[in-house]
Protein backbone atom coordinates (compact mmCIF):
# COMPACT_ATOMS: atom_id res chain seq x y z
CA UNK A 1 0.00 0.00 0.00
CA UNK A 2 1.25 3.28 -1.10
CA UNK A 3 0.86 6.70 0.01
CA UNK A 4 1.61 9.82 -1.69
CA UNK A 5 1.78 13.19 0.42
CA UNK A 6 1.79 16.46 -1.31
CA UNK A 7 2.40 19.92 0.27
CA UNK A 8 0.03 22.94 -0.57
CA UNK A 9 0.83 26.28 0.43
CA UNK A 10 -1.72 28.34 1.33
CA UNK A 11 -2.66 31.98 2.62
CA UNK A 12 1.00 33.78 3.40
CA UNK A 13 2.42 30.87 5.55
CA UNK A 14 -0.18 27.55 5.79
CA UNK A 15 0.73 24.23 4.99
CA UNK A 16 -2.24 22.00 3.94
CA UNK A 17 -1.72 18.12 2.80
CA UNK A 18 -2.91 16.20 0.96
CA UNK A 19 -2.52 12.28 0.87
CA UNK A 20 -3.45 10.01 -1.91
CA UNK A 21 -3.87 6.16 -2.38
CA UNK A 22 -2.55 4.94 -5.33
CA UNK A 23 -4.28 1.54 -4.32
CA UNK A 24 -8.02 3.18 -4.28
CA UNK A 25 -7.85 6.55 -5.91
CA UNK A 26 -8.45 8.43 -2.57
CA UNK A 27 -7.13 11.56 -2.02
CA UNK A 28 -7.49 12.90 1.98
CA UNK A 29 -6.96 16.84 2.48
CA UNK A 30 -5.49 17.63 6.01
CA UNK A 31 -6.80 21.50 6.99
CA UNK A 32 -8.42 24.01 4.21
CA UNK A 33 -7.01 27.38 4.67
CA UNK A 34 -8.03 27.90 1.48
CA UNK A 35 -9.72 26.62 -1.44
CA UNK A 36 -7.74 28.18 -4.32
CA UNK A 37 -4.29 26.19 -4.11
CA UNK A 38 -6.02 22.65 -2.74
CA UNK A 39 -8.05 22.52 -5.56
CA UNK A 40 -5.58 23.50 -7.97
CA UNK A 41 -3.08 20.65 -6.66
CA UNK A 42 -5.75 18.29 -6.71
CA UNK A 43 -6.70 19.12 -10.81
CA UNK A 44 -3.20 19.35 -11.58
CA UNK A 45 -2.41 15.68 -10.75
CA UNK A 46 -5.89 14.62 -11.33
CA UNK A 47 -6.94 13.12 -7.85
CA UNK A 48 -10.32 13.01 -6.37
CA UNK A 49 -11.06 14.01 -2.74
CA UNK A 50 -12.75 11.95 -0.59
CA UNK A 51 -12.49 13.25 2.58
CA UNK A 52 -10.90 15.88 4.97
CA UNK A 53 -9.18 15.66 8.17
CA UNK A 54 -9.45 18.97 10.32
CA UNK A 55 -7.22 19.29 12.85
CA UNK A 56 -8.55 22.49 15.23
CA UNK A 57 -11.04 25.14 14.52
CA UNK A 58 -9.10 28.44 14.00
CA UNK A 59 -10.27 29.99 10.99
CA UNK A 60 -6.58 29.56 8.84
CA UNK A 61 -7.03 25.72 8.95
CA UNK A 62 -11.36 25.42 7.89
CA UNK A 63 -12.26 28.56 6.46
CA UNK A 64 -11.60 26.76 2.75
CA UNK A 65 -14.05 24.07 3.44
CA UNK A 66 -17.18 25.11 2.07
CA UNK A 67 -15.85 26.18 -1.47
CA UNK A 68 -13.55 23.10 -1.83
CA UNK A 69 -17.10 21.43 -1.41
CA UNK A 70 -18.80 23.12 -4.19
CA UNK A 71 -16.20 20.79 -5.75
CA UNK A 72 -16.17 17.80 -4.41
CA UNK A 73 -19.55 17.11 -2.63
CA UNK A 74 -19.17 14.03 -1.42
CA UNK A 75 -16.32 14.59 0.56
CA UNK A 76 -16.18 13.34 4.50
CA UNK A 77 -15.27 15.54 7.12
CA UNK A 78 -13.44 14.15 10.27
CA UNK A 79 -12.79 16.34 13.44
CA UNK A 80 -12.01 16.44 17.28
CA UNK A 81 -15.67 15.51 18.62
CA UNK A 82 -14.45 17.66 21.87
CA UNK A 83 -14.26 20.67 19.53
CA UNK A 84 -17.48 19.72 17.43
CA UNK A 85 -19.49 23.02 18.37
CA UNK A 86 -16.95 24.96 16.82
CA UNK A 87 -15.56 23.37 13.98
CA UNK A 88 -17.77 22.83 10.42
CA UNK A 89 -20.49 19.72 10.50
CA UNK A 90 -18.50 17.08 10.97
CA UNK A 91 -19.44 13.39 9.27
CA UNK A 92 -17.22 11.27 11.74
CA UNK A 93 -16.46 12.96 15.27
CA UNK A 94 -13.53 11.51 16.77
CA UNK A 95 -11.07 11.44 20.32
CA UNK A 96 -7.86 10.85 21.43
CA UNK A 97 -6.96 6.97 20.59
CA UNK A 98 -9.92 6.41 17.85
CA UNK A 99 -8.49 4.77 14.46
CA UNK A 100 -10.34 5.22 11.49
CA UNK A 101 -9.64 3.79 8.01
CA UNK A 102 -8.45 5.34 5.49
CA UNK A 103 -7.99 3.44 1.90
CA UNK A 104 -7.45 0.32 3.76
CA UNK A 105 -4.85 1.41 6.26
CA UNK A 106 -5.69 3.05 9.92
CA UNK A 107 -5.18 6.73 11.14
CA UNK A 108 -4.88 7.02 14.40
CA UNK A 109 -6.05 10.34 16.42
CA UNK A 110 -4.02 12.15 18.93
CA UNK A 111 -5.81 14.71 21.32
CA UNK A 112 -2.69 16.96 21.46
CA UNK A 113 -4.55 19.99 22.94
CA UNK A 114 -2.31 22.92 24.22
CA UNK A 115 -2.87 25.63 20.84
CA UNK A 116 -5.92 25.03 21.25
CA UNK A 117 -8.51 22.63 23.67
CA UNK A 118 -9.62 20.06 21.24
CA UNK A 119 -6.71 20.07 19.07
CA UNK A 120 -5.48 17.12 16.60
CA UNK A 121 -3.23 15.04 15.34
CA UNK A 122 -3.37 12.37 12.79
CA UNK A 123 -1.07 9.43 12.70
CA UNK A 124 -0.99 7.04 9.51
CA UNK A 125 1.54 4.66 10.24
CA UNK A 126 1.89 2.95 7.04
CA UNK A 127 2.98 6.14 5.35
CA UNK A 128 5.05 7.37 8.27
CA UNK A 129 3.63 10.35 8.45
CA UNK A 130 1.79 12.51 11.43
CA UNK A 131 0.26 15.63 10.66
CA UNK A 132 0.56 17.76 13.53
CA UNK A 133 -0.74 21.61 12.41
CA UNK A 134 -0.34 23.95 15.37
CA UNK A 135 0.99 21.45 18.12
CA UNK A 136 4.26 20.37 17.06
CA UNK A 137 5.71 21.96 14.83
CA UNK A 138 9.65 22.11 12.74
CA UNK A 139 11.81 23.48 15.23
CA UNK A 140 8.66 24.86 17.64
CA UNK A 141 5.41 24.24 18.77
CA UNK A 142 2.25 26.52 18.69
CA UNK A 143 1.39 29.50 20.99
CA UNK A 144 -1.12 28.38 24.15
CA UNK A 145 -4.30 30.31 23.12
CA UNK A 146 -6.60 27.91 25.24
CA UNK A 147 -4.73 25.27 26.70
CA UNK A 148 -1.80 25.19 29.46
CA UNK A 149 1.73 24.34 29.79
CA UNK A 150 1.24 21.35 31.43
CA UNK A 151 -1.79 19.80 28.54
CA UNK A 152 0.41 21.06 25.63
CA UNK A 153 4.04 19.35 27.26
CA UNK A 154 1.79 15.85 27.09
CA UNK A 155 -0.10 16.60 24.09
CA UNK A 156 4.27 16.57 22.91
CA UNK A 157 5.00 13.71 24.74
CA UNK A 158 2.03 11.60 22.45
CA UNK A 159 3.83 12.96 19.37
CA UNK A 160 8.03 12.20 20.62
CA UNK A 161 6.81 9.13 21.61
CA UNK A 162 5.77 7.84 17.91
CA UNK A 163 8.37 6.15 15.95
CA UNK A 164 11.72 8.26 15.28
CA UNK A 165 11.51 7.77 11.09
CA UNK A 166 8.10 9.51 11.46
CA UNK A 167 7.91 12.32 9.43
CA UNK A 168 6.27 15.45 11.26
CA UNK A 169 3.93 17.70 8.81
CA UNK A 170 2.75 20.60 10.55
CA UNK A 171 0.98 23.51 9.70
CA UNK A 172 2.79 26.40 9.56
CA UNK A 173 6.00 27.96 7.80
CA UNK A 174 7.42 29.24 10.83
CA UNK A 175 11.12 27.33 10.94
CA UNK A 176 13.60 30.30 10.21
CA UNK A 177 12.25 32.50 13.38
CA UNK A 178 11.86 29.31 15.42
CA UNK A 179 15.49 28.46 14.74
CA UNK A 180 16.77 31.68 15.33
CA UNK A 181 14.86 31.27 18.75
CA UNK A 182 16.00 28.13 19.39
CA UNK A 183 19.29 28.93 19.26
CA UNK A 184 19.19 31.55 22.34
CA UNK A 185 18.08 27.80 24.78
CA UNK A 186 20.59 25.36 23.08
CA UNK A 187 23.10 27.45 21.02
CA UNK A 188 25.60 25.06 21.83
CA UNK A 189 23.68 21.87 20.19
CA UNK A 190 25.72 21.17 16.73
CA UNK A 191 22.44 19.46 15.52
CA UNK A 192 20.76 22.54 16.00
CA UNK A 193 23.34 24.67 14.86
CA UNK A 194 23.64 22.74 11.45
CA UNK A 195 19.71 22.68 11.23
CA UNK A 196 19.42 26.25 11.52
CA UNK A 197 21.65 26.91 8.91
CA UNK A 198 20.35 24.39 6.42
CA UNK A 199 16.52 26.22 7.43
CA UNK A 200 18.26 29.84 6.29
CA UNK A 201 19.79 28.22 3.08
CA UNK A 202 16.44 26.79 1.97
CA UNK A 203 14.20 29.75 2.73
CA UNK A 204 16.89 31.81 1.23
CA UNK A 205 16.14 29.25 -1.71
CA UNK A 206 12.79 29.73 -1.52
CA UNK A 207 11.74 26.07 -0.30
CA UNK A 208 9.65 24.70 2.51
CA UNK A 209 11.09 23.66 5.65
CA UNK A 210 8.02 21.16 6.44
CA UNK A 211 7.26 18.21 6.96
CA UNK A 212 10.54 17.29 9.04
CA UNK A 213 11.69 14.37 10.55
CA UNK A 214 10.81 13.52 14.40
CA UNK A 215 14.11 12.62 14.36
CA UNK A 216 15.38 15.59 14.02
CA UNK A 217 12.61 17.69 16.09
CA UNK A 218 14.15 15.53 19.08
CA UNK A 219 17.54 16.69 18.57
CA UNK A 220 16.79 20.23 17.85
CA UNK A 221 13.25 20.91 18.84
CA UNK A 222 13.59 22.91 22.23
CA UNK A 223 10.12 22.03 23.20
CA UNK A 224 10.40 18.47 23.03
CA UNK A 225 13.45 18.65 24.37
CA UNK A 226 12.61 20.49 27.58
CA UNK A 227 12.96 17.49 29.59
CA UNK A 228 16.48 16.96 29.10
CA UNK A 229 19.01 17.71 31.58
CA UNK A 230 21.59 19.59 29.25
CA UNK A 231 18.18 21.63 28.37
CA UNK A 232 17.28 22.46 32.02
CA UNK A 233 20.92 23.06 32.75
CA UNK A 234 21.48 25.69 30.10
CA UNK A 235 18.61 27.65 31.42
CA UNK A 236 19.47 27.12 35.04
CA UNK A 237 16.98 25.33 35.76
CA UNK A 238 18.11 22.29 36.49
CA UNK A 239 15.89 20.77 39.31
CA UNK A 240 12.69 21.61 37.98
CA UNK A 241 10.17 19.36 36.62
CA UNK A 242 9.84 19.08 32.94
CA UNK A 243 6.41 20.98 31.72
CA UNK A 244 7.85 23.78 34.36
CA UNK A 245 10.96 23.79 31.93
CA UNK A 246 9.02 23.95 29.33
CA UNK A 247 6.59 26.75 30.39
CA UNK A 248 9.57 28.58 30.85
CA UNK A 249 11.01 28.26 27.29
CA UNK A 250 7.29 28.82 26.05
CA UNK A 251 6.86 32.10 28.03
CA UNK A 252 10.49 33.16 26.85
CA UNK A 253 9.39 32.67 22.94
CA UNK A 254 6.27 34.36 23.96
CA UNK A 255 8.34 37.62 24.43
CA UNK A 256 11.21 36.68 21.72
FE1 LIG B 1 -4.09 27.62 14.95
Amino acid sequence: MAFEIVTVPCLSDNYAFLVRSDRTDETALVDVPEAGPVLAALDARGWRLTEVWLTHHHADHVQGLDAVRERWPEIAVTGAAADARRLPPLDRAVGDGDRFDFAGAAVQVLDVSGHTVGHVAYHLPAAHAVFTADSLMALGCGRLFEGTPPMMWESLQKIAGLPADTIVYSGHEYTAANARFALTIEPDNAALVARARAVEAARAAGRPTVPSSLAEELATNPFLRAGLPEVKTAISMAEAADAEVFAEIRARKDAF
